[in-house]
């Protein structure tokens, strides 16, 4: 088996090869990794046949979706997600073929209601059921402790004991574990009392993980991440630094216009001098009154450098051709010393 372990901050994905047929299959992959997979799959000589997700994940923004679409690959996940966009859904037992490898799914309900884990030759991937050192929590949607109980005590755990055991979260750098380890030290498989467990798990008080909203809607629909977005818009359009709009506008360039895409209150605060009030929000319907030759040279600037990103790739959709966004937004502009009019004209 030809095998890669990505780390993403704590997040662990997994590209599985077939030496013999070059088939592989990547186990819960991350948006931010997409290059890093195909770049591993090319060097190892791997085609990408299945983008699997281990479950709905509410703490990292899932690859397979955009990745199975790159690919023409399907997204596979256990028969209970709730995400409209999955391909191919396993039932219990069920195995999946790449080359001469097999997947082997065992649903293992518990942190989320469609967890599943996967074994492959020695090795399981236990997506968040089994951590190294620990579990998955079972407080976020559908989560709930008595089937985390039984799928640890009743099945994983009554597994080979030598089975090499891979995450999908590791925030230790541990790497990997076994099954006969994580009984032997894990402590929250100490409590073998079913009443125990399920008591710990409910009484545990952990923070919420960090855009776990966004991770849902996005890991549940398929729709975009805001930083997806962001990207896209980037793209598409070129930036000017801050430091090149000052000497333009310090030599009076006559066709460059600056659109301010803030609200009117932070426009009249403070803004660049010279420029125009055209809030990103009125955008598509004022751009013909505001902007009638679609030839001009226009810059966006926003506070942070994001709507003013996103506004420049709405100006080159609609055929400014010349749109350009400001590397950075007023508050760089600001921290740069560089001059600020108050008030309500340009
Ligand atoms: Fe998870």
């Amino acid at each position: 088996m030809i095998f890669e372990q990505i780390a993403a901050g704590g997040c662990q994905s997994y590209l599985l090869g077939c030496g013999e047929t070059c088939a592989a299959a990547v186990i819960d992959p991350e948006i931010s990794q997409i290059d890093r997979y195909l770049a591993l799959a090319a060097r190892d000589g791997l085609r990408i046949h299945y983008l699997i997700d281990t479950h709905t994940h509410a703490d990292h923004f899932s690859a397979s979706r955009q990745l199975a679409r790159q690919l023409g690959a399907p997204v596979v996940m256990h028969r209970a997600s709730p995400a409209p966009f999955v391909d191919m859904r396993l039932g219990d037992g069920e195995m999946l073929v790449v080359g001469r490898l097999r997947l082997r799914a065992l649903h293992t309900p518990g942190h989320t209601c469609d967890s599943m884990c996967l074994i492959a030759e020695d090795r399981l991937f236990s997506g968040d059921t089994l951590l190294i050192g620990g579990t998955g929590r079972t407080d976020l949607p559908s989560g709930d402790a008595e089937a985390l109980y039984d799928s640890l005590f009743l099945r994983l755990l009554r597994l080979d004991p030598a089975l090499k055991v891979f995450p999908a979260h590791d925030y230790k750098g541990n790497g990997s574990s076994s099954i006969a380890k994580e009984l032997a030290t894990n402590p929250r498989l100490q409590k073998r009392d079913r009443a125990a467990f399920v008591e710990m798990m409910r009484t545990l008080d952990l923070t919420m993980p960090t855009h776990v909203t966004e991770a849902l809607r996005t890991n549940m629909s398929g729709g975009k991440t805001v930083a997806q977005m962001l990207a896209e818009a980037a793209a598409r359009v070129p930036f000017m630094s801050l430091a090149e709009l000052k000497l333009r506008l310090e030599d009076r360039e006559k066709d460059l216009i600056v659109l301010d895409m803030r609200e009117r209150d932070a426009y009249e605060t403070g803004h660049i001098p010279g420029a125009r009030l055209l809030p990103r929000g009125q955008l598509e319907l004022r751009a013909d009154q505001e902007l009638p030759d679609p030839t001009r040279r226009v810059l966006a600037y926003c506070e942070f450098g994001r709507i003013s990103t996103l506004a420049a790739a709405t100006l080159h959709e609609m055929g400014f051709q010349r749109a350009v966004a400001l590397d950075g937004g007023m508050k760089a502009w600001r921290e740069a010393g560089y001059p600020v009019k108050a008030g309500q004209d340009p």
